[in-house]
């Protein structure tokens, strides 16, 4: 009456285990997926027509404080808030930044803003 019963509970224990056996493999497998996006992600964060004017302006000077947004995160109308924000905290730290630098970022930005058209 005990074997088949111990029997049992063993293969019960062993599907459990393989079951996790299983389970561990799939989260392995997830886990290398998303590692491999985020790296691919970070690959891509590249800014629109990088090799530009504008673009190397744009990250020289936007990114000293913190990461460089996409242009495409903001509409033309939020850049021209964020430009005249951003050029607060320039001169608050000391960072030079004239109206011809402002005006070629913008340009830039603009270009690429959320929802241009042209
Ligand atoms: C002197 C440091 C400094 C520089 C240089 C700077 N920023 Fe910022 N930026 C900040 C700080 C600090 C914040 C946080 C919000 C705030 O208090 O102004 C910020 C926030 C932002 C934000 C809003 C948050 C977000 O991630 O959407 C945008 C957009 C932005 N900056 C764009 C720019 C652009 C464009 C430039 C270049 C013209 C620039 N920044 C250069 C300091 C800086």
């Amino acid at each position: 009456m005990l074997v088949p019963k111990l029997q049992k509970s063993w293969d019960s224990s062993l599907r459990k285990f393989k079951r996790i056996q299983r389970l561990k493999k799939t989260l392995l497998q997830v886990g290398s997926l998303v590692v491999a996006l985020v790296s691919f992600s970070c690959a891509g964060m590249q800014i629109p027509d990088s090799e530009s004017q504008g673009a190397r302006l744009y990250s020289k000077k936007c990114s000293m404080c913190h990461g460089l947004p996409h242009p495409s995160r903001h509409s033309r109308i939020e850049w021209d808030h964020y430009l005249e924000l951003m050029k607060g905290n320039m001169d608050k730290k000391g960072v030079p930044y004239n109206a011809q630098e402002m005006k070629t970022i913008r340009t830039y930005l603009h270009r690429f803003a959320k929802g241009a058209t042209s």
